[in-house]
């Protein structure tokens, strides 16, 4: 390997303040909690909050100090704790340490992470530092651990303070986007925030089609319920039956049918289900099965991604969906800025995760990044490919290429979808 690139001073600057951003969700997503509700594994898929919020700290301290630098542990049996790989999640509540204890301990790994990013050219493994990797890699890995504990309050049904109120718009018409046929490079080589499975990139032959301007929105799940779409199994898969039976699925998770109407769980508290919002929290089954009763079907990836990025013949692809400049994020609903959907726009960023039609695989030339548990596991044939980020997200895991991969039944995460044809 070349000699690592240090990153220069105002790189630094850039990448402290990633992590600083990231550490101020993690906060806010632990504030206000009890330490009994902290501790607590609301469901069983996912881990207590408190997990999270050591289990971030943990990985800084396991990558920037322990490897990167060479320094030795600063509590062993922590390894046991936060190691998603070896602590089994239904364990975890039991010999996680107390809130506070978790703020103590992160603010130590903090304070000596920030020191290492001033002195990268001592690093013991030059690799894990090239470019400022680590860091960046850690800041995107707290901002994908606060969009989970987002996800994990909604469950627990413990809404976030200060949040703006809900936005309401007109119902409109949907609008479809005609995409020229032709060749398209898919993922991305060099994005220095891209993880391992946006790699390599690779042209693909697209044919002509047709992909809607907007996501689905609750007035048409509406319509989808009220036309029997739930009990109908000729929409459905063999899977999405068996799936629906299990879970007893008659609307999206968080919906239910009060006195006055429909109403939603929202990070806000429940609000009634608006018909100008896009439709969340429906499994990959949901959406398939949406998308054959509307006489349209998912996008591909590759179909999801050359409507969102563009490529004028030859020509660059967009990192986000608005351009290259991460500040043109303020049209798109994401960052956990207004805790809820907002009405349907063009956006292809923000608001809820598209399902896509493809499952989750390795593009041709893949080969795992320093994290080598980070996508390969994943790589099962069952995981189905979402787009685009959803209000929770962070802008720099909301770009064109970013590919995010759920099990076809998940719902947890705000997630709809936009068709095809
Ligand atoms: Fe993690």
């Amino acid at each position: 390997m070349s000699a690592p690139l240090l990153p220069g001073a105002g790189e630094r600057r850039a990448l402290a303040d990633a992590l600083e951003d990231a550490r101020r969700s993690t906060r806010r997503l632990i504030e206000g909690l009890g330490e009994d509700d902290a501790r607590r594994q609301w469901d069983l898929a996912f881990s207590p909050l408190s997990w999270h919020a050591g289990h971030v700290a943990w990985q800084e301290e396991v990558w920037v100090l322990r490897r990167a630098f060479g320094h030795a542990p600063i509590d062993p049996r922590l390894d046991g704790v936060y190691d998603s790989f070896s602590s089994d999640k239904p364990s975890r509540g039991r010999r996680l340490p107390s809130l506070g204890e978790i703020r103590a301990y992160a603010d130590v790994v903090r304070t000596r992470v920030l020191e290492a990013l001033d002195r990268t050219g001592a690093a013991r493994e030059p690799d894990l530092v090239d470019r400022g990797w680590c860091f960046r890699f850690l800041a995107n890995h707290e901002r994908q651990h606060a969009e989970t504990m987002a996800v994990i309050r909604l469950l627990a049904g413990r809404p976030l303070e200060g949040l703006p109120p809900a936005m309401s718009a007109a119902p409109r018409e949907r609008g479809w986007i005609d995409v020229p046929g032709g060749r398209f490079v898919l993922g991305a080589d060099d994005d220095p925030d891209g993880w391992d499975n946006e790699r390599r990139a690779h042209e693909v032959e697209l044919p002509r089609f047709r992909i809607a301007a907007a996501p689905v929105t609750n007035g048409e799940w509406l319509a989808f319920i009220d036309a029997g779409g739930y009990s109908d199994d000729r929409l459905w898969s063999r899977a999405g039956i068996a799936w629906r039976r299990a879970v007893r699925a008659m609307a999206p998770l968080h919906w239910s049918r009060e006195r006055r109407g429909w109403t939603r769980r929202t990070l806000a508290g429940s609000r009634p289900v608006d018909p100008s919002h896009p439709v969340a929290h429906v499994s990959w089954f949901e959406a398939a099965a949406f998308a054959r009763w509307a006489g349209a079907r998912l996008p591909t990836e590759a179909e999801w991604e050359r409507a969102a990025a563009g490529n004028d013949a030859g020509g660059r692809k967009r990192r986000w969906p608005w351009g290259d400049d991460p500040a043109g994020v303020s049209a798109a609903n994401l960052g956990m800025r207004a805790g809820d959907t907002t009405p349907c726009s063009t956006d292809f960023a923000g608001n809820v995760w598209e399902w896509t039609a493809d499952a989750f695989a390795p593009y041709p030339g893949f080969t795992p990044g320093h994290y080598r548990g980070y996508s390969a596991p994943w790589f099962d044939g069952r995981h189905r490919v979402l787009r685009g980020g959803c209000h929770l997200t962070h802008a720099a895991l909301a770009r064109t290429t970013f590919r995010n991969w759920f099990e076809p039944g998940t719902r947890a995460f705000p997630a709809g979808l936009r068709l095809a044809s």
